[in-house]
């Protein structure tokens, strides 16, 4: 099976788990309304290609650690979303969870799912009990205080950001997370998969920056020039258009560098640079930025 097939199926079996009776039916709705249809599924991607290239002996706990990876990667957009945070009325080119289903029942969606996460990887533990605790104790440290995603958005209320330590808790944990899980899924050491899953996540987060200050909301599927909107700090402000786009590029270099031995090394690599031609568009490559705010 594929990797789109495994993931796909195991978030499903999660939100069917979660829909069960006797489930409120409003709330049973929002949570299939929130994974599905899905954006690019890369954290859980990520997992599966580390999973692979360490030999995937467990596959079972892999797509457990995948759907439970992207449960809290959906929970956190249905968080963010709320007009406590950015205020958005649309993500993945529909209107958001709140949008939909009004504010009680996104902040409960996102709470469901963030348990539904760990009951995932609780449920999958009998595969390999040692390895499902390795596991669960990297998701819960990247998603909580002070390494996780909830630190990331708790840096939006302080008056000084550093912009490093705010992106890599907003987004590097999730990517960190994608790393180290699909090593451990597959009975490796998780500790030296930080710095490949930090890499791309710093990446991935610059050019969703770049995007945001660059692409119209038809072309993104969630609002645009939300970072001006908001005052948040970001790549663009800081380093401007084309100092963002050689940022990207310089982090993505060292990623291919920073890729562990192990059986699968030469897959990881395509993967990486499959992933850095999609965050750098051609044009923006060739110094082509259609939109440059402030310069
Ligand atoms: C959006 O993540 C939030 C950020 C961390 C920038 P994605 O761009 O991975 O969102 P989906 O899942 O593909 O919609
Ligand atoms: C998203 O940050 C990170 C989390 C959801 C934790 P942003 O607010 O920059 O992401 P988008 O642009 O709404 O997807
Ligand atoms: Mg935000
Ligand atoms: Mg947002």
């Amino acid at each position: 099976m594929g990797f789109g097939n495994r993931i796909e199926d195991a978030i499903s079996t999660a939100i069917q788990d979660g829909q069960a009776a006797p489930s409120p039916g409003k709330l049973a709705d929002a949570l299939q309304y929130a994974v599905s249809p899905g954006g690019a599924r890369i954290r859980p991607t990520i997992l599966l290609s580390v999973a692979t290239a360490c030999g995937d002996d467990q596959p079972r706990l892999a797509n457990a650690a995948a759907a439970a990876l992207e449960l809290i990667h959906c929970a956190s957009l249905v968080h963010d979303d709320l007009p406590c945070f950015d205020d958005a009325d649309t993500r993945r080119g529909k209107p958001s969870v709140h949008k939909a289903f009004g504010e009680p029942l996104a902040v409960l969606t996102g709470d469901s799912l963030i348990i539904m996460a760990f009951s995932v990887l609780t449920d999958a533990a009998h595969l390999e009990p040692k390895r499902a605790i390795e596991l669960l104790k990297v998701l819960a440290t990247r998603t909580g205080m002070p390494n996780g995603i909830c630190a990331g958005q708790g840096w939006e209320a302080e008056g000084t950001v550093n912009l490093a330590a705010y992106h890599r808790a907003k987004t590097g944990a999730l990517f960190i997370a994608a790393t180290q899980m699909g090593a451990i899924a597959a009975g490796q050491d998780g500790e030296q998969w930080e710095e490949l899953g930090a890499r791309i996540g710093e990446a991935f987060q610059v050019a969703d920056d770049l995007r945001d200050a660059l692409y119209d909301e038809d072309a993104l599927g969630k609002p645009a020039g939300q970072d001006d909107l908001h005052g948040r700090p970001n790549a663009v402000t800081e380093l401007g258009v084309y100092g963002a786009i050689d940022r990207m590029k310089d982090i993505l270099s060292g990623a291919i560098a920073s890729i562990p031995k192990c059986p699968g090394e030469a897959l990881l690599a395509k993967l990486v640079n499959t992933q850095a031609e999609m965050l750098t568009p051609l044009k923006w490559r060739a110094g082509q930025a259609s939109k440059i705010p402030g310069e």
